[in-house]
């Protein structure tokens, strides 16, 4: 292999993002330096913020058109150039959308190869952790208390909800379809699911939650987080995750109504978080998240496609709910 394919973000979307905001090209096989490593990508990790990166900085510079796509990616080692690490060895790092990528060596994570490499870059990764610590440190939740998932058939819904069950927690998710409500409740556990498309959502939610809402683990934002702020208890908690609702669009949602009244009035904390926060205690959430899924307590559901040309169309398609669980391109 002498070329390295490599997808471009080659536009801005007007509004959803689609294939032909990106082109395929086939550049020279990277050369690693003094210190770094060439990784052959065997899986990419497709993530909502890929979308928030085009609109402007978040915890990274925005991307601009001409740039090999930005996102997250397990392989293994080719060539090192690098003290420990040797050809053959199980990396992640922030790749980008190619099948080879030269990277200095402090910017990837060696890991062990008992993991299958799909759990590694989901329930064992940025998506295991940002659920066990947005849940746990910022939800606070306790047993017998109601929680509340949006976005609930994600990546990250899907582990947020099985953790809040092994908290002993009464659990509802929202999802867009019949079907993958009924997924939720028999193959990961939910107590209930509401299909947030199929009419009066704040009436869908009371009726799942019949002793309101004691956590909020908020992964949409917009129509979501409004009917749920409703139906929250006094002291408590909104995780907010992200606002996925609002990434895809040229039109974003304003703030919802009841803040702060709500916040007030029933003395809600809503709080903020980026996993990275929490990685001064990583250790911690791996060895329970790996306990967990070894032992079947946690499923850890991913949607693999299969394909390196497949990666613009399963961005869009994500955007348009296609994934139940953690979604990755096998490359
Ligand atoms: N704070 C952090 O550190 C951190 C880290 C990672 C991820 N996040 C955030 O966590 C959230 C979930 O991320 P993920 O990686 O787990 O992705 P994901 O949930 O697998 O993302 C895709 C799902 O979002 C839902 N969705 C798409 N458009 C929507 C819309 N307009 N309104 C409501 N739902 C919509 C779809 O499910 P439905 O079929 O249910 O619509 C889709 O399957 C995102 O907001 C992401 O930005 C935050």
């Amino acid at each position: 292999m002498t070329m390295n394919k490599q997808w471009i973000y080659a536009s801005k979307p007007n509004a959803q993002v689609s294939p032909t905001n990106f082109s395929l090209q086939e550049a020279a096989m990277p050369q690693p330096k003094e210190g770094e490593v060439l990784v052959r990508t065997t899986l990419l990790s497709l993530d909502p913020a890929s979308r928030a990166w085009m609109i402007g900085p978040t915890y990274r510079p925005m991307l601009n058109p001409g740039e090999v796509m930005a996102g997250w990616g397990i392989g293994e080692v080719v060539v090192s150039n690098a003290r420990n690490f040797e050809p053959g060895d199980l990396v992640s790092g922030d790749y980008g959308w190619q099948q080879y990528a030269a990277l200095p060596a402090r910017t990837l994570t060696k890991h062990d190869k008992r993991h299958k490499p799909e759990h590694i870059l989901g329930a064992l990764g940025i998506t295991g952790l940002t659920a066990y610590f947005g849940l746990l440190e910022v939800g606070r939740p306790r047993p017998g208390e109601t929680v509340l998932v949006s976005g609930a058939a994600g990546a990250v819904g899907t582990i947020a909800g099985q953790i809040a069950k092994l908290m002993g927690c009464r659990v509802v998710g929202t999802t867009s379809s019949a079907d993958k409500c009924k997924w939720l409740v028999s193959e990961l556990g939910f107590d209930a699911a509401v299909d947030y498309k199929s009419g009066n959502l704040h009436k869908a939610i009371k009726e799942a939650c019949p002793n309101g809402v004691d956590v909020y683990f908020d992964n949409t934002g917009g129509e979501v987080l409004a009917a749920a702020l409703s139906r929250m208890n006094v002291w408590g908690r909104v995780a907010c995750c992200g606002a996925i609702s609002n990434y895809d669009t040229a039109t974003p949602t304003p703030g919802p109504a009841g803040v702060p009244g709500l916040l007030v009035t029933k003395r809600i904390r809503m709080e903020g978080f980026i996993v990275s926060d929490f990685y001064n205690r990583k250790r911690e959430a791996d060895t329970a998240l790996a306990k967990w899924v070894t032992e079947g307590k946690i499923k850890a559901a991913v949607d693999v496609v299969e394909g390196f040309d497949k990666m613009p169309s399963a961005l869009a398609g994500m955007f348009a709910g296609q994934n139940r669980g953690k979604l990755m391109v096998r490359v």
